[in-house]
């Protein structure tokens, strides 16, 4: 069984992650030897805090063991995935990756015999997704019928996000001018709207009034950021993007309560001010904490006893 997007399970399935993190939440002791001497191999081609961090404590706090491997100071690039990942899978009990590109996750989900997580790629971040369904229904004590308004663009992390919404019954908008185009799914967007509790709303006012969340992320993938061949591409999108900031004023237009929710690392003066990031109307730190829980949840599906 692998999570290589989200869509793959149905609303039960991802609930049941959602609720098992906020029960190891409230009850950690229950859950301290729920992995013992079980290994999870985590290979990043790309950088990370969170999701490095979230992994690696999580799998401490159930009694296992994460490995981090870097991609360019393993045999990866030398052997290819499709061996490579083959003696991974024969060494660890699941494998976490984190790759450039969706296609180099995919080939090991082929090729381990463990079950392999995506840890984000250009097109999702179903572990993101899966705190961010946590954190709302922690907040909001339900995810059917809280409305959540994403702004910006949209990318890989709406794309999840979405997708874990609208099968939990969240009631869920996208209001964004544009799509990162590597992060195009049509197939995924087609059941999507076919959806009654999935809309796309150009007029932000409309779109973030009596909302309960406002989601953003970045404008420009991390391997883009510095990258001055990006330049003019990152000036032109802050340039449309600049009316779709999650700031106070929309947190005001949405309504008092209303939260900001950002899946970090955050950019302020771009996609989010200050006080969207952090006021006490953010729950991006609570986010950011809850990928180790809802994480933790989804190791236990996989490889563990629930
Ligand atoms: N949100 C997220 O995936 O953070 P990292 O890039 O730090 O892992």
């Amino acid at each position: 069984m692998n999570v290589l997007s989200l869509k793959e399970y149905d609303g039960k399935w991802i609930e049941s992650v959602v609720d098992l993190g906020l029960d190891i939440k409230k009850h950690p002791e229950k859950y301290t030897e729920a992995l013992k001497h079980k290994t999870l191999a985590m290979v990043f081609q790309k950088s990370s805090t969170r999701t490095r961090l979230s992994f690696e404590t999580g799998m401490t706090k159930l009694g296992g063991h994460g490995i981090f491997i870097d991609w360019r100071t393993t045999q990866l690039a030398i052997g290819g995935v499709q061996d490579e990942a083959k003696v991974i899978s024969r060494y660890a009990d699941a494998i976490m990756v984190r790759p450039l590109k969706h296609v180099t996750v995919a080939e090991f989900g082929k090729a381990s015999r463990v079950p392999v997580i995506n840890g984000l790629c250009e097109k999702y971040h179903p572990c993101q997704a899966l705190a961010d369904a946590m954190t709302i229904k922690e907040k909001k004590g339900k995810l059917k019928g809280t409305k959540v308004v994403y702004l910006g663009i949209a990318n890989n992390v709406s794309n999840s996000l979405s997708v874990a919404c609208a099968r939990t019954g969240a009631d869920f908008t996208l209001c964004t001018p544009e799509r990162d185009p590597d992060s195009l799914d049509e197939e995924q967007l087609k059941g999507l709207r076919a959806m009654q509790n999935y809309h796309e709303e150009s007029n932000i006012d409309k779109a973030v009034k009596g909302a309960d969340i406002l989601y953003t992320d970045t404008w420009v993938n991390m391997e883009f950021f510095t990258d001055p061949k990006f330049e003019s591409e990152k000036k032109r999108r802050e340039k449309t993007l600049m009316p779709y900031q999650l700031n106070k004023a929309l947190l005001e237009k949405a309504g008092p309560q209303a939260f900001s929710m950002h899946d970090m690392p955050a950019h302020i003066g771009y996609e989010i001010d200050e006080y969207a990031l952090r006021s006490q109307r953010s729950l991006a730190f609570d986010q950011a904490e809850n990928r180790m829980w809802a994480q933790m949840a989804l190791l236990i599906k996989l490889t563990g006893k629930s």
